[in-house]
């Protein structure tokens, strides 16, 4: 059995309160959140002899208490257990990994000590950030890494010291395999979508990687969906794991179902009905398929809605670009394909939208939790066509949910927050929408336009601002930046704008 992790941090002491003071916390959100993060025993982050380093970084990120998936994880998980953990989407179980993952790393020590996999690059991205943020005041060092990027880079960023290493299966297995990552030192081996990460185009990946750990570590899978296909990795990899499952019901108590049933070719013409109706905070628009992606997002455009687009077959930098620029509510709706399905956390989104249907229960149950982050309000709507409708009936039964019949008018207090009384703002919002010329002024109708990075709703996305084309508005972000071809994200940090 390896040694309890010793760091050089401080251990957090439950009485003296001082080292609190100078922490810088964001604004408190005090949009509602339902049961499905409420619901706590009353465990306290302070009370789970965290580092105070640690516990710095969880309180500056404006985490007050533990949600229900995270004070259920954190303890056994810093037992050293292997942990089996099902929770609802959104309920911060990347936190509930993260924490425990931290924990154990002794910055002293110039090895990789965490091994985070998740399925996508923009997830790796997203959960490194999410690393880097809590580990703030550790002085550990994250690294994450994917295809789509520069394998010579990686090389080099591994001649120096990373303690987290975050990433996708394929470039960490290529890494290892070269011996440029060393994980033989490796204790904490996570799986963030387990059961995607366990599917047949991963999991012969997963088996290699975990050869190049050592014998004696703990093995963690997290995920808002467990299929069967997870029980055989259960049974071979994993050492009498600590199951956690917190989805008596399967989907959000905050988000609203409907489904609105069209023809093919009507869905352009139902989505901009619901553009010009619905009180659109930041939207998600699914389709099936990278094609149908990129067509759709040129028929929003040409209504003249803004929107971005990402898609798996577009450039990695391309993808970036969009990523961070929609997170930072530069844009308010975006098409993508399954890419974005898991795991992908925007706050302010509080409208996703099938415009194609998806075919299993799973990927609907991601795709409408990427609304009604960390138990907030959101609507999910469904297009579905007659070829759709066994597939509908399929999903009702399998997560056991209702999804009704859109009705004409979807009351706001379903899915925008109250602004802290300031509703008269979203009264004044425009009825009808109004075509913008392109010679209008952009930037302030982008600015009076911009979402709110909590999710507060305050204009429909009817009145559409400047919609440039995606492809020449990524040629002007990488014009205007020094270097020209740089990526979005530098080592997971989004580059200053
Ligand atoms: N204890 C907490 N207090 C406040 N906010 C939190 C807390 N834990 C997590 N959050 C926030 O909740 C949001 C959702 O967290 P996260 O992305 O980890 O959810 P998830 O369970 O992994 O969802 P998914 O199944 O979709 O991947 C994030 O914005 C995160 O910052
Ligand atoms: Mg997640």
């Amino acid at each position: 059995m390896s040694q309890p992790a010793s760091s050089s941090s401080t251990p957090a002491n439950g009485n003296d309160s001082s080292w609190k003071t100078g922490l810088r916390p964001p604004p408190k959100d005090i949009r509602p959140q339902t049961e499905d993060v409420t619901a706590t025993k009353g465990l306290e982050f302070e009370d789970m002899k965290l580092h105070r380093e640690l516990l710095m970084g969880i309180f500056e990120a404006g985490f007050e208490r533990p949600s229900p998936i995270q004070e259920e994880a954190i303890p056994i998980a810093l037992t050293r257990r292997d942990v089996l953990a099902r929770a609802k989407n959104g309920t911060g179980k990347t936190a509930a990994f993260v924490i425990p993952s931290l924990q154990q790393v002794d910055v002293t020590k110039p090895k990789i000590q965490a091994l985070l996999l998740v399925p996508t690059r923009e997830l790796a991205l997203q959960t490194a950030q999410v690393c880097k943020i809590l580990g703030k005041h550790m002085g550990l060092q994250v690294m994450v890494t994917t295809g789509g990027t520069t394998l010579k880079d990686d090389i080099l960023r591994l001649s120096e010291i990373v303690h987290v290493l975050v990433g996708t299966p394929g470039r960490i297995l290529d890494l290892a395999g070269k011996g440029v990552a060393d994980l033989s030192e490796c204790p904490v081996f996570v799986m963030d979508e387990a059961d995607k990460l366990l599917s047949p185009e991963f999991a012969p990946v997963m088996e290699q990687l975990l050869s190049f750990l050592p014998a004696e570590r703990q093995v963690m899978l997290f995920s808002a969906t467990f299929p069967m296909i997870v029980k055989d990795f259960k049974d071979k990899h994993m050492r009498s794991p600590h199951e956690i499952n917190l989805m008596d019901e399967l989907t959000l108590r905050g988000v609203t179902q409907y489904y609105a049933y069209v023809e093919e070719r009507q869905k352009v013409h139902c989505l901009n009905t619901l553009f010009s109706k619905l009180q659109i905070n930041q939207s998600i628009i699914f389709c099936n398929s990278t094609n149908r992606v990129e067509l759709l997002a040129k028929k929003v455009t040409e209504l003249g809605y803004s929107c971005f687009y990402s898609h798996a077959k577009m450039l990695q930098s391309h993808r970036n670009r969009v990523f961070h620029d929609f997170r930072n509510g530069v844009c308010r709706n975006l098409v993508c394909s399954d890419l974005l399905t898991r795991g992908i956390d925007i706050q302010a989104v509080n409208v996703v939208i099938n415009f194609d249907f998806p075919k299993n229960s799973e990927t609907y149950l991601h795709r409408i939790g990427r609304s009604g982050r960390f138990g907030h309000l959101g609507l999910a709507i469904n297009l579905v066509t007659y070829e759709d409708r066994f597939n509908l009936y399929k999903i009702e039964q399998e997560l056991g949910t209702e999804i009704q019949p859109i009705p004409q008018t979807i009351d706001r207090g379903l899915y925008v927050a109250p602004s802290g009384g300031e509703d008269s703002q979203v009264q004044r919002a425009p009825q009808q929408p109004q075509r913008q010329q392109p010679q209008q002024q952009q930037g302030q109708a982008a600015q009076q336009q911009k979402p709110q990075p909590t999710g507060t709703p305050v204009q429909r996305a009817g009145p559409p601002h400047a919609a440039p084309n995606q492809q020449q508005y990524i040629q002007q972000q990488q014009m205007a930046r020094p270097g020209g071809q740089q990526p979005a994200y530098r080592g997971g940090v989004p580059v200053a704008r």
